[in-house]
């Protein structure tokens, strides 16, 4: 496995390959979420690359990015045993050389759901995700269905800049206690995490999205939304971390799944 932090030197590395790319772009602190898109990208390609990349234009708190957490050497030993070929880990000077005075906007999706509560975030996430394909040029690229409007944004940006990758949708990976896995639960109190294993539940148990809202609230979650849309449950709620709140977001599949 080879593992890039020079632009320059990934750009003369990728002339080289030959054969389909599969790409996965994270930002670190990975976990069997990450690891079943990467394992199905070695799956389906010749070439796997995986991204690691904490990127600061999606954060709009700024506390949040502090907190966020980074384990690189566990990162790359867990690509390497995947069989992963290329890591990317690029410095934010060398993403970022206009100094985010380009970007990639999408004007309604965006601004709703996640986006209303965090203005800025999916223009964050669409300029580095663009900038990325281009530097990777994949056959394929995969998200998580945790993720659900990210992957839609993604897509949805995909086919209208007419761009040359397939986006494919991963199911979303839980914890035994249906839990979504995320890099941010280790952020969690013990109490918050025990609490945080509701949320899957009520999702799926409850049957309208006012009754959903009004049980997180009750179990002492704070609910930013919970609304049926794209054949989806889709919720997003705060709770307690060992500094200041974590936001955590599910969704299920409407149909029972
Ligand atoms: P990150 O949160 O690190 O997630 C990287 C990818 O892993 C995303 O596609 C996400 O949906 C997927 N993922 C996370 N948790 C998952 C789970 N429990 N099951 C399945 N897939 C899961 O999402 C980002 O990074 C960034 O916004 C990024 C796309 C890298 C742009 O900066």
């Amino acid at each position: 496995m080879r593992v890039f932090r020079s632009i320059a030197q990934w750009r003369d590395a990728r002339k080289a390959l030959t054969g389909t790319v599969g790409f996965v772009p994270t930002m670190g602190a990975l976990h069997a979420g990450h690891a079943s898109l990467l394992q199905r990208s070695v799956a389906e390609n010749d070439v796997t690359v995986a991204s690691i990349y904490v990127n600061p234009t999606q954060f709009n708190d700024p506390d949040d990015m502090a907190a966020y957490p980074s384990l690189p050497t566990l990162d790359l030993d867990l690509c390497e045993s995947l069989g992963v070929d290329h890591v990317l880990i690029p410095v934010r000077e060398e993403i970022y050389p206009d100094d985010y005075r380009y970007r990639v906007e999408e004007t309604e999706l965006s601004r709703e759901l996640c986006g209303a509560h965090r203005p800025g975030h999916f223009t964050g996430v669409l300029t580095v995700v663009m900038k990325l394909l281009n530097l990777v040029q994949p056959r394929r690229a995969y998200f998580g269905a945790k993720d659900f409007q990210q992957y839609l944004l993604i897509r949805g940006m995909t086919e209208a800049l007419f761009m040359n990758v397939e986006i494919i949708a991963c199911a979303t990976v839980r914890e035994d206690d249906g839990l979504a896995m995320s890099s941010r639960n280790a952020l969690l109190t013990d109490a918050s995490r025990r609490l945080a294993s509701r949320l899957n539940r009520v999702l799926r148990l409850s049957e309208s999205d006012q009754e959903v809202f009004e049980e997180l609230e009750r179990l002492g979650f704070s609910v930013d939304y919970v609304v049926s849309r794209f054949g989806r449950r889709l919720a997003a709620v705060s709770v307690a971390a060992h500094q200041g709140t974590v936001r955590l977001i599910d969704n299920v599949e409407l149909d029972g799944n």
